[in-house]
């Protein structure tokens, strides 16, 4: 697969671009705030129909305009594909696969697969368990629709239930009733995604630990634990014990949205100890383990977004990357850089072709 020409408007800070990218490296260089990581969520927006960095669509508008448009050339499996993605300020996305309007964005997630390495991602780490979920969420549900239909019913299930708790006051045999349903619901739909989740980590583990250990030169040993309710039995009996306690708190403490992946680094969690170059291994290592994940469910390779991944990397383990980087797995890559000289070394070391883009105050130039 293939990104081979992008054309923007008004998307954040770049009021206009007309790009080709190679098949092999593009490279993007600027100082901060140039432009660079708008034009990386620009491709990141076209797989999947939302930033990477901003969840509220109007915002990627170009401050005083109307609207945005971004038009994407893809190769994939040898065939021309365009994609189009509009919003003007108050109306509704407009999404289109070659001119034809998606009737659900959904229909869509999953046909570009792309991974963004971003050093936003410590987020992953640093953050509560629902960035871990969300990252489980994300990747599974690029290639499992039924997936991501058990997580929105499971959420509608466990919206009504929270619903009703918080609308009680104090039990009653009424009131039980009705949380046996979506008890009933939410233990069944749980456990659907409970399986999924598991398989999912028991697949990405080793592929992480091998990548850690590429980049990090096996100095260290890495760890995720998978902790559910779902691992005792009973989810059904555990919300009924819970009841009297779910009242009070006014929402529901057991179940599979409360799951916690535990990152471990030399059996320690890496949250507490770790130090920063030691976090963006953790961290790029286990985007890694996604992109192969999703090379394999795929078949076909994904777009790799290195949003300056090489910043605040020591030499070893900027070199393992690149060695990485040249290999066979990754095809098409986008990076960005602040200095042109380094990022030219590291490309050159890689053998792929490679392209370079000057990025200045959201203008983008074609540079060698
Ligand atoms: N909607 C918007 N309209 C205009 N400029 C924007 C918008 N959103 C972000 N920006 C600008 O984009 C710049 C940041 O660009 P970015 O791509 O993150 O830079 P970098 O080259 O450092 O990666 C900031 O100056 C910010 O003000
Ligand atoms: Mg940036």
């Amino acid at each position: 697969m293939q990104l081979k020409h992008i054309s923007l408007l008004n998307y954040k800070n770049i009021r206009q671009a007309e790009l080709e990218f190679e098949p092999g490296i593009n490279c993007f260089v600027g100082n901060n705030g140039a432009g660079k990581t708008n034009l990386l969520d620009s491709i990141y927006y076209i797989s999947f129909c939302k930033s990477y960095f901003n969840p509220i669509d109007s915002q990627l508008i170009c401050h005083d305009e109307e609207f945005f448009v971004i038009q994407a050339q893809y190769e994939i499996q040898n065939q021309d594909e365009e994609f189009y993605a509009a919003l003007r300020k108050n109306r509704k996305k407009q999404f289109k696969r070659n001119k034809k309007e998606y009737s659900r964005l959904s229909d869509h997630i999953g046909l570009l697969p792309l991974v963004m390495i971003s050093p936003g991602d410590e987020r992953l780490i640093s953050d509560g368990s629902d960035q871990r979920r969300k990252f489980i969420d994300g990747v599974v549900s690029q290639y499992n629709k039924s997936y991501l239909a058990s997580i929105l019913r499971y959420n509608r299930c466990l919206t009504q239930r929270n619903a009703l708790l918080k609308s009680t006051k104090g039990r009653s045999a009424s009131i039980d009733g009705q949380l046996e349903v979506w008890d009933e619901q939410l233990a069944s739909i749980g456990a659907l995604i409970f399986d999924e989740r598991s398989g999912f980590i028991e697949e990405l583990k080793p592929v992480f630990q091998k990548y850690h250990r590429f980049i990090s030169g096996e100095s260290e040993v890495v760890d995720i634990v998978y902790h559910s309710h779902h691992q005792r039995a009973g989810l059904e009996e555990q919300l009924k014990k819970n009841r009297e306690r779910d009242l009070v708190l006014g929402y529901t403490s057991r179940g599979v949205h409360r799951d916690e992946l535990e990152f471990l680094l030399d059996g320690y969690p890496i949250k507490k100890n770790g130090s920063q170059g030691q976090t963006k291994t953790f961290f790029m290592a286990l985007k890694l383990a996604q992109y192969e994940f999703l090379n394999k469910h795929f078949g076909y390779a994904p777009v790799l977004l290195l949003d300056d991944m090489f910043d605040k990397l020591d030499d070893y383990r900027a070199a393992r990357l690149i060695e990485l980087m040249g290999g066979d797995s990754f095809h098409q890559i986008f990076i960005t850089d602040t200095q042109k000289s380094r990022l030219l070394e590291i490309v050159k070391k890689t053998g792929k072709t490679f392209s370079f883009f000057n990025v200045n105050g959201g203008n983008i130039t074609q540079d060698i």
